[in-house]
């Protein structure tokens, strides 16, 4: 066992296609500048700075420990330091999933396997969310842009995409969600079992729009950005997860000749985390969001995932 390790993870934001994708619909994500820093070394007992992620860690290192029956990832000091918002959208939570799984492989000199963190990041995801598609901890993990799709529980398709050129988008937060993505997802779900042909029609509209994205990463002009980011906009806004104040700020850009689109699984009773947002005008947003008192920053996408720091 090495002595301590270092590792950082991305935060992440969804271009299109999320609440779908649980449903085995195409979504495209980008892992953003905004990373999580942990720092993992052997201790004489459990040590979780902060101390309020203690559980969080616990009950990861519980499904990492499996894999090793390791007895002494009980006896370790870890710490996070996150620049990502927690709870808004951004995968601050499968990043700690990801990073805490590839720091105690790297702990343990096991051979950097990207496929095997992945898969366990999964399962830390699913203990914490219920039943999530595994897109955040793919996208956390391998970085860049990624379609990827959910087929089934133990098959998922991903592949990284090239963009011609990314896009530049400000993040926006409208506020952090009241309500978790599991719950998020569980709403979504009521809302299929009560009105499962609405849904699907709107699941179908979403991966035409994916795929439109795909298009226009790929340097097809066929589409404008503004309209992709409003038509998704749209969609999330009927699957019922946008917030009436995110739903504000949102028709605001669009008032000023932008488009935005929540990212991630929203929330209703708050805010719904983080809005993605494009104006042609690159000052336009900026000043708006300063004069809403809206925290906000430029993401730059399309970052490296899950990374050893020396
Ligand atoms: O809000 P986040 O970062 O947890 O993203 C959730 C994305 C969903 O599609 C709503 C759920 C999922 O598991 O993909």
């Amino acid at each position: 066992m090495r002595r301590k390790v270092r590792v950082s993870a991305p935060g992440k934001i969804i271009l299109s296609g999320e609440h779908a994708v649980v449903y085995g619909f195409p979504a495209i994500l980008a892992a953003v500048d905004r990373r999580l820093l942990l720092s993992i070394e052997k201790s004489n007992r459990l040590q979780v700075v902060p101390a309020k992620a203690t559980d969080i860690v616990k009950r990861a290192l519980g499904v990492v420990g499996k894999k090793f029956k390791e007895e002494d990832l009980e006896k370790l000091k870890v710490s996070l330091n996150s620049q990502i918002p927690i709870g808004c959208g951004m995968g601050s939570s499968a990043a700690f999933a990801v990073g805490i799984t590839a720091g105690i492989f790297e702990l343990l000199d096991q051979p950097k396997n990207l496929a095997i963190i992945n898969e366990c990041a999964y399962e830390i995801e699913k203990k914490q969310h219920g039943n999530p598609s595994g897109g955040d901890n793919t996208i956390v993990t391998y970085g860049g842009f990624l379609w990827y799709r959910k087929e089934g529980e133990g098959f998922k398709i991903f592949e990284k995409i090239k963009p011609k050129s990314a896009p530049t988008l400000w993040l926006i937060n409208s506020g952090k969600p009241q309500e978790n993505t599991g719950e998020m997802v569980a709403k979504v779900k009521d809302f299929y079992q009560q009105n499962p042909a609405r849904v699907r029609s709107l699941f179908f509209e979403s991966e035409k729009l994916t795929r439109a994205f795909l298009e226009l990463l790929q340097g097809e002009k066929s589409y404008s950005l503004i309209d992709l980011l409003k038509e998704n906009e749209a969609i999330l806004d009927s699957l019922g997860v946008v917030s009436p104040k995110a739903r504000r700020i949102i028709q605001k850009i669009e008032q000023l000749g932008g488009g935005a689109k929540v990212s991630g699984a929203g929330g209703i009773k708050n805010g719904s985390g983080i809005i993605l947002a494009y104006h042609k005008d690159a000052d336009l947003l900026p000043n708006f969001a300063k004069r809403s008192s809206l925290e906000y920053f430029k993401a730059t996408l399309g970052e490296k995932g899950v990374t050893e720091e020396k």
